[in-house]
């Protein structure tokens, strides 16, 4: 078993507005895509980061025009893989602990396994008018994060589209329950938080330092 780690790294960061791509903006002293790399270091047998052309070290290659399209590109430098760990550079609290409990909900007869947190919010469905159209039942909805495991040939499978499809992807699960996939969650804490927004970046900071 070879597993490989794959680190989307190549977005712009519009949201975040920084003077730099999100993930090398310095957060609690280095680049946040350096406490995501650590982490998957410590539990693959190599990472591929897939970030912006000027940012590239030795071993990674170059971000795609969308998210899935830069894991694509990652999982495509590591054809020796037999599992493929995907986590966002915009998750630098990820644990140990949660990487490895996915790796291990990998079952036989399952294809992805996923972190997730339980919803706390009340989530309702509503109309483009804001009418509110439905309360959906709280207690079987999860709110899907990053690590998410995979088999890495289903992945590879999953990851041939085009790249409108690649675009409209939110996460590469999604692309391997479109295959028929069988995909599972795995409780994650709510801290592992995706720096989206400023006020994400203050709040990572406070609980990295
Ligand atoms: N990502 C990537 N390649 C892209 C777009 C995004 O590798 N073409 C990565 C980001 O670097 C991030 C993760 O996918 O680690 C999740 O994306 P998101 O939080 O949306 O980051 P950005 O796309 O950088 O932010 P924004 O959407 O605000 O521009
Ligand atoms: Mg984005």
């Amino acid at each position: 078993m070879s597993v490989v780690g794959i680190v989307p790294a190549g977005g712009s960061g519009e949201r975040l507005g920084a003077d730099r791509p999100k993930a090398f903006v310095v957060c609690a002293g280095r680049p946040l895509v350096d406490w995501s790399l650590e982490v998957l270091e410590s539990v693959c047998d190599r990472v591929v980061v897939a970030a912006p052309a000027a940012y590239l070290r030795p071993g990674w290659v170059e971000a795609g025009p969308s998210r899935s399209a830069s894991v694509r590109n990652a999982l495509a430098a590591a054809p020796e893989a037999t599992t493929a760990v995907v986590h966002d550079a915009a998750r630098p609290l990820v644990k140990r602990d949660l990487v490895e409990r996915c790796m291990a909900a990998l079952e036989p007869g399952i294809e992805g396994a996923i972190a997730a947190a339980r919803m706390t919010d009340t989530v309702k469905e509503a109309a483009a008018d804001r009418r509110v159209l439905r309360t959906l039942d709280r207690s079987v909805l999860w709110a899907v994060q990053t690590p998410q495991v995979f088999r890495a040939d289903v992945l590879q499978r999953a990851l041939e589209r085009d790249e409108m499809a690649l675009a409209a992807a939110t996460d590469d699960a999604s692309l391997v329950e479109d295959l028929g996939g069988t995909v599972r969650v795995v409780e994650a804490p709510p801290e592992n938080i995706k720096v989206t927004r400023t006020a994400d970046l203050h709040m990572v900071e406070a609980l990295l330092c």
